[in-house]
């Protein structure tokens, strides 16, 4: 298969993506050729179960590597996705939100296959990009891609969240992996007027550098529900401690949060929480866990009562956030984030509105 032979399909995927409306990156996704980036990826079986390889002679593989799909590249040994090539129309609305033009100088925190890396060296100029990736693997392979499909953006293996200072400064920063706040090496590394492109919680973040340390900006609308962490069978939070306080009055609907909403608020105010149905003997809902990784826990039950344990009293936060927003969620571009030389909060509606702060970057 030439990189010819898609050209057709390309210019169709290019075309559909997003919607639809003019934008100056739809020329670099017709022109890169996916399918040299993604020569196999993973599929998941029907209902969530094992994956299954899908490589350039199975069926149908040129038309998902021509669609708008995230797929998985790779797997850890439990089965768990470390990396993909992300999804098409939501790379797009992220280059778009980049305003990188020609003479911008990029910083790609998560280079993948490399795809993201060859879209902007087609725009911008290969000279003009790093991409870096914590997995020498990846970065390999990624290079090796790159420089078959004909050009050769700077790519090394590095901790995405230092930057990488030789190549700096940088105008303009893309993560596609998601970070908890922005990273502060980011900003040392950022001149005047840099725009920062980075998912936080479950959603994507566009911030400008207002100075030295200083950033500030909105979520896109688009949601960006990065993969939650999976649980190994029988692995889940330890409750005990939770369990053993006295049970506590909440007069919030347990099913609505474990339904998910407020879950774009909760994944910045509590980053990396986890929800799960809490189960009686008979297999009924009868409630529901939250915890985050510094060990705190909150067991809510439907009947209206909580024990919360741990450092951080979490559904506390999820009673404030719900308080706020009683008919529903707000749109995400209705949040913000600023982020000073020691501090950095989100915020709801303007940056003097109600906020809660971001982990240190
Ligand atoms: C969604 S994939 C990136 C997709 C990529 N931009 C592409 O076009 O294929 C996320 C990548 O981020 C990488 N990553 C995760 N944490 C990182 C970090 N701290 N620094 C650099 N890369 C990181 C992962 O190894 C993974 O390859």
């Amino acid at each position: 298969m030439s990189p010819d032979s898609t050209e057709a399909l390309r210019h169709e995927f290019a075309a559909a993506l997003g919607d639809g409306g003019s934008s100056p990156w739809r020329a670099a996704f017709a022109a890169v050729p996916r399918h040299v980036f993604v020569p196999e990826f993973y599929r998941q079986d029907e209902g969530g179960g094992g994956w299954r390889r899908v490589t350039r002679s199975d069926r149908g593989y040129l038309e998902t590597v021509y669609s708008d799909t995230a797929l998985m590249t790779q797997l850890d040994a439990h089965g768990v996705p470390t990396s993909s090539s992300s999804e098409p129309g939501l790379m797009l609305t992220m280059l778009d939100a980049l305003d990188a033009r020609p003479g911008a100088t990029v910083f790609e925190l998560g280079t993948g296959t490399g795809y993201n890396a060859a879209l902007l060296a087609h725009r911008l100029g290969a000279e003009n990009v790093t991409s870096v990736d914590v997995d020498p693997d990846l970065v390999a392979l990624a290079a090796r891609r790159l420089a078959e499909s004909g050009t050769r953006p700077f790519v090394a293996t590095a901790d995405g969240a230092l930057g990488y200072p030789p190549r700096a400064p940088y105008s303009r920063f893309i993560a596609t992996a998601a970070l908890r706040s922005v990273p502060r090496a980011l900003m040392e590394q950022a001149v005047d007027g840099a725009v920062i492109v980075a998912p936080i919680g479950f959603g994507v973040i566009r911030a400008e550098v207002t100075g030295p340390g200083h950033a500030e900006g909105r979520f896109l609308p688009t949601p960006a529900l990065f993969m939650p962490r999976r649980l190994p069978p029988g692995a889940g939070p330890d409750v005990s401690g939770a369990r053993n306080r006295p049970p506590e009055p909440t007069s919030l609907a347990v099913t609505a949060v474990l339904a998910g909403r407020w879950a774009f608020p909760l994944s910045l105010a509590l980053p990396g929480y986890n929800a799960v149905a809490w189960r009686a003997a008979d297999g009924a809902v009868s409630g529901m866990v939250l915890w985050t990784e510094d060990g705190s826990t909150a067991v809510a039950e439907l009947a209206g009562r909580v024990r919360q344990a741990g450092p951080r009293r979490l559904w506390d936060t999820v009673e404030e956030i719900a308080s706020l927003f009683p008919g529903g969620e707000p749109a995400r571009e209705d949040y913000g984030i600023t982020v000073t030389p020691h501090t950095q909060r989100f915020w709801y509606g303007t940056p003097e509105g109600a906020s809660w702060p971001l982990p240190p970057g």
